[in-house]
């Protein structure tokens, strides 16, 4: 037998069809007029008689096997294409596409306004970026306050000086300023401060404002808001402590500690043996900054409180640094998944 016979049985064998793509190549290769074995009947032709009848019988036995792959091929094609529409079902429920997860800093925030909401608290927006007066001079800072100082506050432009701001106290004012007492409100956002990066500190951080003024607010109002804002946030058995501060904007000024949520209060590494955490700064708003806003101290007080959400946010979740909450780390973010 011509050994040429031999190979292309075993190509026709051998080659895989399982695209139409793949069925055409087969056929333009061992079926069609210009393919091998057309080729070889051809050539057969012009043999000698007795060649010509061994070769016809090989020749033919070929040109069958192809046809009979062909067609086999051809039909088991068709067969998966309708049982692969057959199989769709279109009444059933589409896969749900993945949703991301919420950012923890915007969990707590939201969770924080949900509280305050529900006392009555709305929430006030102001600029990142702001000037003197609303940032220090309102706020009854001192000339020579650290604060104003290049290390510690990143300014824009100096005289006048424009800054970036380093507490979201600035809403206050503009709150106070603009509209008529009384006030209850709170101000989430954004703020900056000129500090070494760390696992607890960050050149810019985010924090919750509040402030309340009206005629007969006083201490008690101050203790018991924060009293029930911590047992909403942490627990029922959250207990709070209010140690004696300053701050140029609030008089009296208090910084508000909650009982260590890891220990309850027997001492940890949390809380560095002290069984308390700090939470939060608050105070009395100072006549002067009531004053400074048009208003007056004789007929109106109120109390003003400040914390951080992202040390509000490690405490809630267990987070033992700051840094993670900006880098970026899906990691780290897609445990935190949206409640929807
Ligand atoms: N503005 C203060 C800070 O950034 C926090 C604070 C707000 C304290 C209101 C008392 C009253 O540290």
């Amino acid at each position: 037998m011509d050994p040429r016979i031999k190979s292309i049985e075993d190509q026709v064998n051998n080659f895989l069809i399982k695209t139409k793509e793949d069925l055409e190549s087969y056929r333009l290769q061992f079926i069609s007029k210009k393919g091998v074995v057309s080729s070889l009947f051809d050539e057969m032709k012009t043999m000698a008689s007795e060649h010509k009848k061994q070769m016809g019988k090989s020749l033919n036995d070929l040109k069958q096997l192809a046809e009979e792959r062909f067609k086999t091929a051809q039909e088991a094609l068709e067969n998966n294409a309708s049982t692969a529409s057959a199989d769709v079902d279109l009444t059933l429920p589409m896969i749900p596409n993945k949703t991301g997860s919420q950012h923890p800093l915007n969990l707590t925030r939201f969770r924080i306004i949900e509280i305050f909401e529900r006392l009555g608290f709305n929430v006030e927006d102001g600029p990142e970026i702001e000037n003197d007066w609303h940032n220090f001079t309102a706020l009854n800072f001192p000339e020579n306050h650290p604060a104003r100082e290049m290390q510690d506050t990143f300014f824009v432009e100096k005289n006048p000086d424009v800054l970036l701001r380093t507490h979201t106290s600035n809403v206050q004012i503009r709150l106070m300023k603009n509209r008529k007492p009384p006030f209850r409100a709170i101000m989430p956002g954004r703020v900056y401060r000129n500090e070494a990066i760390s696992a607890r500190a960050h050149c810019f951080f985010h924090q919750v404002e509040g402030l309340y003024v009206d005629k007969n607010v006083g201490f008690a109002d101050l203790k018991q808001t924060l009293y029930h804002f911590a047992k909403e946030m942490f627990g029922k058995e959250t207990k709070i402590r209010l140690r004696p501060s300053f701050f140029p904007f609030t008089e009296p000024s208090a910084e508000i500690d909650i009982s260590c949520l890891i220990c309850h209060g027997k001492g940890c590494n949390v809380c560095k043996y002290s069984g308390w955490v700090e939470i939060a700064g608050s105070g009395m708003v100072h006549p002067n900054v009531l004053r400074n806003c048009g208003i007056d101290p004789e007929e109106y007080t109120g109390f003003a409180f400040g914390m951080g959400i992202e040390r509000i946010t490690m405490l809630r979740y267990s987070i033992n640094d700051l840094r993670l909450f900006s880098e970026n780390d899906i990691r780290f973010l897609k445990q935190f998944k949206p409640v929807i």
